[in-house]
């Protein structure tokens, strides 16, 4: 224990402890002593409850007193063994971060052959192999599933990894490209550009209207041209692009909302989509394996 601040504190400590423990084992001698003698009358703690209902101030059985002696012995031999009295690391040299670092090791030891395994197959195969796949929805469920769902299929905002349409590129590469670097897909807030609510609205109706979803067909027309202002990112015909994970607008897939309230929305205020980076935390060998469980999720019928 190196986090005292000056040596002050680990004296204080240190004494405060043994004393306790002193004081219990001295206090447990003096009511040890305490005997009362045969035929004499009861001692008293002068308490009466219901009338005539007194507390004796009689000594503890013996067995329990033992009990009390045992602790105080259990306590001695533990702060020896083990760190506790202020800054003595104990006898044993125990500390919980060695303990940690050993049982990574253990886990490094076991599991390691089987993630090699596995980053030695491509994404393809392990979409095949029943055992890896079971490794990986383990790995999504509780990595992923509080943004995708335990199914994958997503949310407002959180893209459903269960079907064809891909934000970012549905091929293996792009997949894992996804997990391990993470993805931040960034819209622009549009209003200012398209200038009033009428020409966002017509925009709006205008998406809609790619999709065959329901329209206005005079807005529709009145928002097209505007649509030069999102080409950029969408594409002329609104199928998006995988280069910076825009939206194909052009099916009836959504990532936050396909009513025009909703589209509307987007466009004045933006989207910032993020999507966590996996490298540093789940490892190369971990993101391969749920990258490919992500794999077989999309072609699932
Ligand atoms: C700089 C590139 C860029 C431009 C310009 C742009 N967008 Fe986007 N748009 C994106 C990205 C990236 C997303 C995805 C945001 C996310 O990942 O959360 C998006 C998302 C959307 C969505 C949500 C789609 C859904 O499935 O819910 C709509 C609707 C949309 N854009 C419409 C437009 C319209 C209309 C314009 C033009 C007025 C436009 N965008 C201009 C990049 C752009
Ligand atoms: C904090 C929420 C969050 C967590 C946790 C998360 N994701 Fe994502 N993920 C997102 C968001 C948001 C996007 C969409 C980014 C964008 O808007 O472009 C995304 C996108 C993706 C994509 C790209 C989808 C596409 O259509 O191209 C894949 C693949 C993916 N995530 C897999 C995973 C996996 C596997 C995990 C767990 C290891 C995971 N995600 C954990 C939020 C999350």
């Amino acid at each position: 224990m190196a986090d005292f601040t000056n040596d002050f504190w680990n004296y204080y400590v240190s004494i405060l402890t043994l004393l306790s423990v002193i004081g219990c084992g001295v206090f447990l001698y003096f009511l040890s002593r305490h005997k009362i003698k045969p035929g004499a009358s009861p001692d008293t703690t002068g308490h009466v409850w219901d009338g005539n209902l007194q507390e004796y101030n009689n000594p503890l059985p013996r067995w329990w007193m033992m009990l009390f002696y045992i602790t105080i012995f259990f306590s001695i031999v533990y702060l020896l063994l083990y760190p506790g009295l202020g800054r003595s690391t104990g006898a044993l040299g125990w500390s919980s971060t060695q303990q940690h670092v050993s049982e990574l090791d253990k886990a490094a030891k076991e599991y390691g052959p089987i993630y090699a395994k596995y980053a030695a197959m491509s994404l393809e195969d392990i979409t095949k192999d029943p055992a890896g796949l079971a490794i990986g929805q383990r790995l999504f469920l509780n990595n992923c599933a509080q943004c995708h769902g335990s199914d994958g299929r997503g949310a407002k905002g959180f893209p459903n990894l269960a079907d064809q349409d891909w934000l970012w590129g549905s091929s293996p590469e792009a997949i894992k490209i996804s997990v391990l670097e993470g993805r931040q897909g960034v819209m622009p807030p549009m209003g200012a550009a398209l200038g009033s609510p009428e020409a966002i609205e017509n925009v709006a109706h205008y998406v809609l209207s790619l999709s065959g979803s329901t329209h206005e067909a005079a807005k529709a027309a009145a928002g097209k041209p505007l649509f030069t202002a999102c080409a950029a990112c969408h594409g002329a015909e609104g199928k998006g692009n995988i280069a910076m994970g825009a939206p194909n607008l052009a099916d009836k897939v959504w990532l936050v909302s396909g009513t025009a309230a909703g589209i509307t929305n987007t466009i004045n205020e933006g989207r910032n989509g993020v999507m966590p980076g996996w490298k540093e935390f789940l490892g190369e060998e971990k993101s391969h394996i749920v990258s490919a469980y992500v794999l077989s999720l999309s072609k699932q019928k």
